[in-house]
């Protein structure tokens, strides 16, 4: 169990039609809580930085860190570096321990994509056993969400998805399909569900070889997310709704007990307030007792 194998963790998902949470953290504590609420739930789960946090945080004590959680968890648990557009820095974190590895050059053009893509994947593979999700098309952040869905040229094209996965030899495949990264404006996104549905079967037909993801998550009606699991997602990434209550549980925690100096009892609200974000994730995209 414990340090696992995404891409093998993904097919599974996707042949069961179920997706795995892949939750953003900028604090030990959330990493803590979000293995926690995984094992608790019997759901493999993926743990995810942004490079922010690898250069605060130090990309050796995240790793170590996730080792020592992933061992004791009796569930799969992968560690992923998120939106990493420097190469040189994806190879940093996969020699470091990183199993999980996103190049984002998906604002380079499409050959320079594929390019930078496979560089990294040749890398990867050549350390055994780190992994490679590349992105195709515009995941916007929510300013843009309503141009992007509007701009056809700026989502993911399926047959240069196709060419995409088969040129740079990536592993996951994160299609731009009108979701956005922070807080909707809408309580329903546009979301591009065909495109999705066409993607998963130009690249997969009956065998699943390269799993999809979805970003995104955040703000996402229950319906949509469940949709898009069942039109071919098996990884959903989940980061602003973690921040969002790292902060407010910590502000509310303070301000309830002002004349308090005990960090640890910050740290235990924040750490099951997050546990409760991450259940309900779990149950929406149906992981729980897949371990
Ligand atoms: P949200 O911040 O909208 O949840 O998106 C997370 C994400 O896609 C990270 O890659």
């Amino acid at each position: 169990m414990s340090i696992a194998n995404i891409k093998e963790l993904l097919i599974k998902a996707s042949k069961e039609n179920y997706a795995v949470g892949a939750f953003n953290i900028t604090s030990l504590v959330q990493m803590e809580a979000i293995i926690e609420a995984a094992v608790d739930r019997k759901a493999p789960v993926i743990i995810q930085t942004s490079v922010t946090p690898v250069k605060f945080l130090d990309k050796d004590v995240l790793v170590a860190v996730y080792r020592t959680l992933a061992k004791k968890a009796p569930v799969p648990v992968v560690l992923h570096l998120d939106h990493c557009r420097d190469v040189d820095l994806c190879k940093q974190c996969a020699k470091a321990g990183y199993t999980n590895i996103m190049i984002d050059a998906s604002k380079q053009k499409f050959d320079e994509n594929i390019h930078q893509t496979k560089e990294v994947v040749d890398f990867c593979h050549s350390l055994q056993g780190v992994f490679v999700e590349g992105e195709l098309g515009t995941v916007s952040g929510v300013e843009d969400q309503i141009k992007v869905i509007e701009d056809e040229s700026k989502l993911c094209n399926p047959h240069e998805a196709l060419e995409f996965v088969e040129r740079s030899g990536v592993d996951l495949l994160a299609p731009a399909i009108g979701t956005a990264h922070g807080i909707y404006k809408t309580k329903n996104p546009k979301v591009d569900f065909e495109r999705l549905e066409n993607i998963f079967n130009l690249i997969n037909g009956q065998a699943v070889r390269v799993p999809l993801v979805i970003h995104g998550g955040t703000g996402l009606p229950r319906e949509t997310v469940q949709r898009l699991v069942a039109l071919g997602g098996a990884k959903v990434n989940v980061s602003t709704e973690l921040k969002h209550t790292l902060i407010d549980t910590g502000f509310k925690y303070i301000n309830e007990h002002r004349d308090e100096y005990n960090p640890g009892k910050i740290d235990v609200a924040v750490k099951n307030a997050i546990k409760e974000v991450v259940y309900k994730w779990i149950d929406i995209i149906g992981s729980a007792g897949k371990v």
